[in-house]
């Protein structure tokens, strides 16, 4: 039955990426390059009707404003569901910018500590990595009430280790508790289904009053399961 729940899980999470690649092309092909042309449109048209009312100048220039705003949107979705920073620059790079970004929406304060020798990891791997990163600390600022996050990527003989640590409330993690619940949450369950399926392991240490951390190791050898 267990065995069964992992098989579903782990094509609904390929699928899942797969899907949000499609999206994420969707909307670069598709609505930003529309948009882009209709602000081409809008800029001739300006520049065509130099004779025309200011007015109607101003007009177009509020329409234009719009587009541009709408391409930001359409961009900043397209960041969202793909993390292209990932795919350009590599997990460390990525990370980084995620958390600046976070901690800007949040006030959460993340120091990220890579230690030397982080090598090369595999593009699922990667991808893993930077969801169980998102995942942890969405957790952190969802639930913890946390002043700080510390964020360690280091690499150990054979294996990738990351830790999510906050300072926040902590939770009760025990298994019964969590499965009690009538409506199941899937963060945590997905987060291990992220590190179990390369053969990686998946821990959480809470401390009520004291805050949460999140051990993942990842080995470097061999591909999902
Ligand atoms: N860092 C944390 N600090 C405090 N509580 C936490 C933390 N991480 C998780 N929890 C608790 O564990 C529960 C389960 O977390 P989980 O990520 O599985 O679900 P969720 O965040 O509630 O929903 P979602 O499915 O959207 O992730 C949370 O509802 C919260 O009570
Ligand atoms: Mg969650």
């Amino acid at each position: 039955m267990e065995r069964q729940h992992r098989h579903v899980i782990r094509g609904l999470l390929a699928a899942q990426e797969d899907e949000r690649k499609l999206i994420s092309r969707e909307l670069h092909d598709d609505i930003s390059q529309t948009l882009a042309g209709i602000n081409i449109q809008l800029t001739v048209l300006t520049k065509e009707s130099t004779y025309n009312r200011e007015v109607f100048k101003k007009k177009v220039e509020h329409v234009r404003k719009l587009v541009e705003k709408s391409v930001d949107i359409v961009h900043h979705f397209a960041r969202k569901l793909r993390p292209t920073l990932l795919d350009h620059l590599g997990l460390v790079p990525a990370l980084h910018a995620y958390m600046k970004t976070l901690t800007k929406q949040s006030g959460l304060l993340i120091q990220f500590k890579v230690f030397p020798g982080e090598s090369h990891l595999s593009n699922p791997k990667e991808t893993a990595v930077y969801r169980l990163v998102q995942s942890a600390l969405t957790n952190v600022v969802k639930h913890a009430k946390a002043t700080q996050a510390h964020v360690t990527l280091q690499k150990i003989p054979g294996a990738i280790t990351l830790e999510i640590k906050d300072n926040g409330a902590g939770f009760q993690t025990a298994d019964h508790l969590l499965r009690r619940k009538r409506y199941p949450r899937l963060g945590l369950i997905i987060m291990r289904e992220r590190a179990e399926m390369f053969g990686g392991t998946f821990q959480i240490d809470s401390v009520i009053g004291t805050g949460t951390t999140i051990h993942v190791q990842i080995p470097l050898e061999g591909s999902a399961k």
